[in-house]
């Protein structure tokens, strides 16, 4: 029996990876490792909580000696490494948990990794998940492929591009196998009401203002989460050791056009005049150092593994709507105090 341990379970991409990784192989025992700081949330895998091939453990990626007993009770095979902060506007506010976490935090991991499985590393892998945003911000034209230097600019993608440098670094060095890869902006379900589609959503359904930053023409490359769950699968399975994989929607929007799109959606799902929720659009002052757009080429991930996305962005994001709209009791419990501190800092008093 394999034994894997995923970071970061119990956030929005982590817990549907689980949930993949757990559903899908039996044989597998899936370690969870996560902090449950104020994105983790065990509610997200309810569904696969009492399975017999899955485990929690509550701990900090940041804690080195925690990390050598885990590795040494459990004596991983693989590791899927998915814990992080991941809130571009909370690293602008506070960027020392960014260097923590992404960084200290995965040399911790890599550092154990490497110690315990001591130069035999036959069957074993450190996948690493990273973020198209460490390759910087696009003009109108173009692409971010896997040779496209990097040029982090907020502090979240300068964490997580030294979080890939000290991955590549180790492959390199002390020839750990690992693998990268590096996605576009994901949406769904579970999603922390902090990014710009679940906040969007709460919102509507609040009748509270859209904070559109600056003029909305920002672009992103919109992936459904469970295609990205898929990704990572089919990555850790099939990847090739020190490759870098990048894994993109094909999907680009621009925010205020998406909005507006949400805005239909919202209107249509409940039962409101069209053109009411439109109304709560409000522009606001922009982002410090706002990446104007991200673009990804995903076409080595679909031509040497085969992926492919499978769910629209019309199917996701009726998807993701529902979601919301019958999880309630879900919302109600993410949006506690922190939160409402955290709203009120970045929309009520900036
Ligand atoms: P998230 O914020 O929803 O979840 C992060 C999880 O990590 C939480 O469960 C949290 O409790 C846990 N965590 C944080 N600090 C920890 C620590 N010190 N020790 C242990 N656990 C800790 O994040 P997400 O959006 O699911 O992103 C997951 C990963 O995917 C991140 O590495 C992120 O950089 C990357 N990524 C995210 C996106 C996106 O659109 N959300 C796109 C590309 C890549
Ligand atoms: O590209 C991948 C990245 O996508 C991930 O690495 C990050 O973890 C993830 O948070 C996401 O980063 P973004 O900054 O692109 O996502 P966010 O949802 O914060 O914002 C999306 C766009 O919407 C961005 O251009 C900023 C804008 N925005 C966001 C918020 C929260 C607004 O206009 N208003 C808002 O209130």
């Amino acid at each position: 029996m394999k034994s894997i341990l995923i970071t970061g379970g119990a956030g929005f991409i982590g817990s549907h990876t689980i949930r993949q990784f757990v559903r899908r192989y039996p044989d597998y025992h899936i370690v969870n490792l996560d902090k449950l700081t104020y994105a983790g949330n065990l509610e997200n895998l309810k569904d696969v909580e009492d399975a017999p091939n899955y485990e929690f453990v509550k701990g900090d990626i940041y804690d080195a000696a925690f990390l050598k007993e885990l590795f040494e009770k459990y004596r991983f095979d693989g590791v899927i490494h998915l814990a992080a902060e991941s809130h571009v506007d909370r690293s602008i506010s506070d960027p020392n948990e960014f260097i923590k976490t992404n960084v200290v935090g995965t040399v911790n991991l890599l550092n154990v990794a490497k110690d315990q499985w001591q130069g035999d590393f036959e069957g074993k892998l450190f996948y690493h998940i990273s973020t198209d945003e460490v390759y910087g911000s696009l003009e109108e034209g173009g692409y971010f492929t896997e040779e496209t230097p990097y040029d982090p600019r907020s502090p979240y993608s300068a964490s997580k591009a030294s979080s890939d440098h000290m991955v590549r670094a180790y492959y390199n060095t002390y020839k750990l196998p690992v693998v990268i890869s590096n996605c576009s902006n994901n949406y769904g379900p579970h999603q922390f009401p902090e990014k710009l589609i679940p906040l969007f959503i709460n919102n509507i359904r609040n009748n509270k203002e859209l904070p559109v930053y600056g003029k909305g023409e920002n672009v992103r490359d919109w992936l459904y989460v469970e295609d990205h769950a898929k990704a990572i699968d089919l990555i850790y399975h099939r990847g090739r050791i020190g490759e870098t994989y990048n894994i993109g929607g094909d999907n680009e929007w621009r925010n205020i056009d998406l909005i507006r799109k949400l805005c239909e959606i919202m209107d249509h799902k409940l039962g409101r005049m069209a053109g009411s929720s439109a109304e709560l659009i409000t522009y606001v002052k922009d982002r410090a150092g706002h990446d104007l757009r991200y673009a990804i080429d995903c076409s080595k991930l679909k031509n040497e593994l085969g992926w492919s996305q499978e769910v629209t962005f019309a199917e996701g994001l009726e998807r993701t709507v529902d979601w919301y709209l019958e999880n309630e009791e879900w919302l109600n419990h993410v949006l506690t105090g922190e939160y409402e501190e955290y709203y009120r800092k970045q929309y009520v008093e900036r």
